[in-house]
């Protein structure tokens, strides 16, 4: 079991040394501390010197990541081998980015042709749409076009378009509906135009029931209004890895834009699910995007561990989880236009690490991914800050940060920059019993760790580093604790009970909560 490795205990060891330690006490110790707890690559600054961790815990980590074969597990993953072992599948977004001149191997063949073709097929859809030479069944040029996916088919491609909507360049208005709540169609479609609306149903199984229900609801809304079944050849895409079903459903193959099942939901916007960023944006800017993501892939297959950015942010984190007893992790964003990224990093976070197996199925007992939260500063300092400075729980922050903004406004994004500094610096000093005027209410403890990430500015090339940074951080944390990161048995259970109590509730009284429900609505 890995905690009881010597890595591990020796890292115990070290972590009853470190409690009794500052942060701030680091600091004063090493004048360099800043230059040695931080790193630059391509636009991105880690600043990790908040933490409260040392030469020795850094070295001990690495250690820790080397003795768990963390180099050649990546290796795998890059290669294509079947790292999923519990659904016997290759992970391979990375293959999604990179050069069409490269060779990636799933089962005797070369991918890199499909990811490709894909791309140019995806190109030229957009393009299409965007210049107005797809029409909708009447002729007309698209004007709204509404993505219809839940979990990964639209998390990613909801946040990248919001992220990057000052980058829009055309007046198509794309819109993402996710949720079964029939308000959330009904809001979409609210002003909607059926001769002018392209509907993108995005699923790589093409048996999520949400997004069948709502794309089914979508289908009657077109065909009553335009009354012709041909219609739908106009109006309906499919993203998915399930042909025979987007077939079922009356989606012509041709408009079908297909993905392969080693490509995981929540790492799937970089695949054709990424098609509504295309439409959004244009396609060039999607490719900067994977360019960016590319550009942080080749860093982290290159990069010594002691260079490298997601190990290094992963190995902190696992320092807080397991040695620090840090449960949560808080990422805040001070940047508006991240306002979903933690969303999305929830997706990719908790649902790949939230594991209590290791990857032969033996319960483990150390703690694997913390619960992630957060929300863009400063939004977030007036509402939970005051839980991360004086809560009795430690909870670590990761801060994400934008150099240029994309509308400067006075003084603004100095502010915006200066409270995002001086809430790592508060979480680190905190406030004394003397400086609070013996007013104990007023004490903070300080000694709260904290990471910063600074992107130059958020454009696709940085929104993509930024999320494969995030990717792999999470691939770092999940071999460490030994858990199939790429799995979600876990999320099957609900989506079988959900079925089993719409059927009850249809045929029987049920005494209880959906009893209660059927009863009175
Ligand atoms: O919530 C579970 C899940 O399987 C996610 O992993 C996935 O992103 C989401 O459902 C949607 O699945 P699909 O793209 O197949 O509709």
């Amino acid at each position: 079991m890995l905690n009881e490795t010597p890595e591990w205990q020796a890292l115990e060891a070290h972590a009853a040394a470190m409690k009794g330690r500052h942060i701030a006490g680091l600091f004063a110790a090493d004048p360099k501390r800043f230059e040695n707890f931080s790193l630059a690559h391509d636009g991105i600054l880690l600043d990790y010197s908040r933490h409260l961790a040392d030469a020795e815990t850094m070295k001990l980590l690495f250690a820790l990541a080397r003795s768990n074969d963390l180099e050649g597990w990546r290796d795998k993953m890059f290669a294509g081998r079947k790292i999923n072992s519990t659904e016997n599948r290759a992970v391979l977004h990375t293959a999604l980015r990179a050069p069409e001149s490269s060779t990636v191997t799933v089962d005797d063949e070369n991918v890199m042709p499909f990811v490709h073709d894909t791309l140019r097929r995806m190109e030229q859809f957009s393009d299409a749409v965007r210049s107005g030479t797809w029409t909708g069944h009447s002729g007309k040029a698209i004007k709204t076009v509404i993505n219809i996916g839940i979990g990964g088919s639209d998390l990613g491609p909801r946040m990248v378009c919001d992220a990057l909507k000052w980058d829009r360049d055309s007046d198509i208005t794309v819109r993402f509906v996710s949720n079964i709540d029939p308000c959330d169609l009904a809001l979409a479609l609210a002003d909607a135009d059926p001769e002018t609306t392209l509907f993108i149903i995005a699923s790589k199984t093409f048996t999520t029931q949400e997004t069948l229900a709502n794309a089914q609801a979508a289908k009657d809304w077109l065909l009553a209004a335009l009354g012709d079944e041909t219609a739908v050849a106009k109006h309906f895409c499919a993203l998915s890895t399930n042909e025979q079903a987007v077939r079922a459903f009356g989606i012509d193959p041709a408009n079908m834009f297909p993905f392969k099942d080693w490509v995981g939901g929540r790492y799937s916007l970089w695949s054709a699910i990424g098609l509504p960023i295309c439409i959004a944006n244009g396609f060039a800017r999607f490719r900067r995007l994977l360019d960016g993501a590319q550009a942080m892939d080749r860093h982290f297959q290159d990069e010594p561990l002691d260079r490298n950015m997601p190990v290094i942010l992963a190995l902190l984190g696992l320092w807080c989880r397991n040695f620090m007893g840090a449960d949560a992790l808080a990422v805040l964003p001070y940047a508006q236009d991240l306002k979903l990224f933690v969303s999305w990093l929830q997706q990719l976070d908790m649902e790949s690490n939230g594991k209590s197996v290791d990857r032969d199925g033996a319960p483990v007992s150390y703690g694997t991914g913390p619960v992630i939260f957060g929300q863009p500063g400063t939004n977030g300092q007036h509402a939970f800050h005051q839980q991360l400075h004086q809560g009795p729980a430690m909870i670590p922050c990761e801060f994400i940060g934008v150099l240029h903004s994309r509308k400067p406004q006075d003084n603004h994004h100095d502010i915006l920059l200066a409270h995002m500094a001086a809430q790592s610096q508060a979480l680190m000093q905190g406030r004394g019993l003397e400086q609070s005027g013996d007013n104990p209410h007023r004490v903070c403890p300080g000694n709260r760790p904290s990471a910063t990430i600074l992107l130059d500015r958020l454009d696709a090339y940085h929104l993509g580093q930024l999320l494969a940074l995030y990717e792999h951080k999470v691939f770092v944390q999940g071999i460490i604790w030994g858990i199939n990161s790429f799995d979600q048995w876990g999320v099957e259970l609900g989506k079988a009970l959900a079925s089993d109590i719409l059927l009850n509730a249809k045929n029987s009284a049920v005494h209880s909560l959906t009893g209660y429900i059927r009863e009175n609505s």
